[in-house]
């Protein structure tokens, strides 16, 4: 169906989404500012805690496979490298006007061809009246990791066509994912009800009334979460993380999407994330704290 895919920002996201496709047999180009971008990014795909050479050692595909697939990415600081692809699928920062000003000049490269958002909470309506034809516009929403999450969360903008959405949703169903179709609404589904879970966590911690472990134990154990809200954080990215709550919170100026003081501070003093996943971060909420992650916690005592 897609077999030539645009990927606008090659960060955390991008690069994931990148290796997916290739995994795939699909031929990707990928866009970001500049060469030092790219390159970190073909490295997180190559040597990442996600990327081909774990796969190598964990004999799941051979050095040869390993070598085709990247093969199948190329990169690119210029959009005009964008000409031909089938489909484009933005991944840039979690802000409506940067979004809006890349979706516009991707639109002038591309021409009609179906363009999605990985946006985790803006609405897709108000960034597909950036391009030229907004019912071939829609959310694309992947989760971290891409490679390995199945759900993908299709978000179907006021204008976006049935035909569009069918087609997003074969090609994902074909590529072993496992879509759901919901409408275009502030987080969607899973941002409005992970973030303000991540939230209640964070004001927790802020509070001091358990350490990061206890919470996600709680979450992991009590309510049979894989991941506890903490983790997910850190996964995610705190930078991210900031950057949605800001979104959900200019969109709806409700005070229960405004970011917990402790999440602004750890942002400011570059704590970023888990830094296995995000390149350059000092760290996330467990290496503020001090603590060994959750996930370890119960791996290493049998339960997981
Ligand atoms: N991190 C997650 O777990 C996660 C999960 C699902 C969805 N998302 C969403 O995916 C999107 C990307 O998030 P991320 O975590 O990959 O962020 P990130 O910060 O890791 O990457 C964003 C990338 O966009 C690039 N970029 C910025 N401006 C650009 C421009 N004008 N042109 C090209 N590239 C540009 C940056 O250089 C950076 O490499 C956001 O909308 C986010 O909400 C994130």
């Amino acid at each position: 169906m897609f077999e030539y895919v645009g990927i606008v920002g090659f960060g955390v996201m991008g690069t994931q989404i990148a290796q997916f496709l290739a995994q795939n047999g699909i031929k990707v180009v990928a866009i970001d500012l500049n060469e030092e971008k790219l390159k970190i990014g073909m490295e997180t795909i190559r040597n990442g805690r996600f990327g081909i050479q774990k796969l190598v050692e964990k004999g799941k595909i051979s050095k040869e496979q390993a070598e085709e697939i990247i093969s199948r990415i190329k990169t690119s600081s210029s959009y005009e490298d964008l000409k031909g692809v089938e489909l484009v699928i933005e991944a840039v920062f979690e802000d409506l006007e940067l979004k809006r000003k890349v979706l516009a000049k991707v639109s002038e490269v591309v021409g009609e061809v179906v363009i999605g958002s990985n946006t985790s909470s803006i609405s897709i309506t108000k960034l597909g009246s950036a391009v030229k034809d907004p019912e071939k516009f829609l959310g694309i929403h992947f989760f971290n990791p891409a490679q390995i999450q199945r759900l993908v969360e299709i978000v179907k903008g006021l204008i976006t066509s049935e035909e569009t959405v069918l087609k997003v949703k074969n090609w994902l169903l074909k590529l072993g994912k496992v879509p759901i179709v919901v409408k275009d609404s502030p987080g969607f589904t899973t941002t409005r009800l992970g973030l303000i879970l991540g939230k209640e966590a964070m004001l927790m911690l802020q509070e001091g009334i358990a350490s990061p472990q206890e919470i996600d134990i709680a979450m992991m154990l009590g309510y049979g979460f894989a991941m506890g809200p903490i983790e997910i954080g850190d996964l995610v990215g705190l930078d991210t993380r900031l950057r949605i709550f800001e979104a959900m919170y200019e969109m709806t100026k409700d005070p229960k999407w405004a970011p917990p003081k402790l999440l602004v501070q750890l942002v400011d003093a570059g704590y970023l994330g888990d830094p296995t996943i995000k390149p350059g971060s000092k760290g996330g909420v467990y290496e503020f704290y001090g603590q060994e992650r959750a996930t370890k916690v119960l791996k290493r005592l049998g339960l997981r």
